[in-house]
């Protein structure tokens, strides 16, 4: 086992991240956004997990439940969406008039890799009365078969919600269904996926931590298996991280969630200190995905309307009703 404490390297560092860009191009392009945000009546939504220079020009920075609820109020007449390829998915489905960029067409997900429709089709061909539960982030063609949609930030309200004759089936994340059982008390079928990135964190990484900093709450996201969920005095989403972090007496903070979300906690909660979890391994708290987006592929993207979000008519209009149910039970 590592001692972090004894490998600076690893140890979890609690300065500002690098800005990626030398001042005067960081300065140019965000003018150049902002101004083709104006030209084209575009509104930019970004996901807590963004490099700290998109989090910066964005409109808008919350959750994937705070970025599903401005898509569907928004009436900018192009949505510009920073964050993985289910949400911006997510925005068209909700907006099928509307043009849909993202700035990397590649920003995946492991969770959605886990859950191909056809292997989803095939379980639920099993078992007529299941109700299928999934989390937000799956492919449109997986809530196009699904009854219902959650994130993490309204998961214990939607399974609630759920119908008690039915047997429930959540979707793809096997530790925030865990997580959501433990709080409702409903028995699910869990799909057998995860988080590549907070799976990282573990029962001794987590200790360890808490040694060193023995005054700081630990926040982690459900994602989180149940080893760290269990040692965590707040298990939330990133929006409701910012919350409790605000209301909390606390100076120090540890976090065990993707490290973007440390620029909007800062930003948010001046003065206070955010230190991120450390893994055994590695610092390795940073979601290749969410990070393929870069302050020049937005501009690209806004200035090409390339890549653009593509769906079937068929698939928005089934892909539809469960995230409309989500919205109208979270309202
Ligand atoms: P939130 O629901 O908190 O935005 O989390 C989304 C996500 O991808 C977590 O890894
Ligand atoms: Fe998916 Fe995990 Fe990245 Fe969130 S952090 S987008 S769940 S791979």
């Amino acid at each position: 086992m590592l001692d972090l404490t004894e490998n600076p390297s690893l140890a979890p560092s609690i300065t500002e991240a690098r800005p990626t860009l030398p001042p005067a191009r960081l300065d140019a392009l965000s003018r150049e956004i902002v101004d083709l945000k104006r030209r084209l009546n575009a509104i930019i939504l970004a996901h807590n997990y963004q490099v700290a220079e998109i989090q910066d020009v964005a409109d808008y920075v919350g959750d994937s439940l705070g970025l599903a609820q401005q898509a569907a109020k928004t009436s900018a007449e192009v949505i510009v969406f920073c964050g993985v390829h289910f949400m911006a998915e997510t925005a068209k489905i909700l907006n099928p008039n509307k043009i849909v960029v993202l700035p990397d067409r590649d920003a995946g997900c492991s969770l959605e890799e886990s859950c191909p429709g056809p292997k989803l089709k095939a379980l639920q061909d099993t078992n007529p009365n299941f109700y299928t539960i999934a989390y937000i982030n799956c492919s449109a063609e997986v809530k196009a078969l699904s009854d219902v949609i959650c994130t993490s930030g309204n998961a214990v309200r939607i399974v609630n919600a759920a119908p008690k004759d039915r047997d429930l089936l959540f979707v793809p994340d096997e530790n925030l269904g865990a997580w959501v059982t433990e709080q409702t008390g409903r028995p699910m079928r869990l799909w057998k996926g995860n988080c590549y990135v907070h799976v990282e964190w573990t029962h001794s990484s987590i200790t360890r931590i808490r040694q060193q900093y023995p005054g700081a709450p630990v926040v982690a996201h459900p994602e989180c298996t149940r080893a760290v969920r269990m040692l965590a005095d707040e298990v939330c989403s990133t929006e409701r991280m910012v919350a409790y972090c605000k209301a909390s007496a606390a100076r120090e903070f540890v976090i065990a969630t993707e490290a973007g979300m440390l620029h909007r906690l800062r930003r948010e909660c001046p003065g206070k200190t955010f230190i991120p979890a450390p893994t055994d391994r590695c610092r390795c708290n940073e979601c290749r995905f969410m990070k393929m987006n870069t302050l020049e592929k937005l501009h690209d993207c806004m200035a090409k309307l390339h890549p653009r979000v593509e769906l079937s008519s068929e698939i928005i209009e089934r892909a539809r009703r469960p995230i409309e149910r989500m919205l109208e039970i979270s309202r």
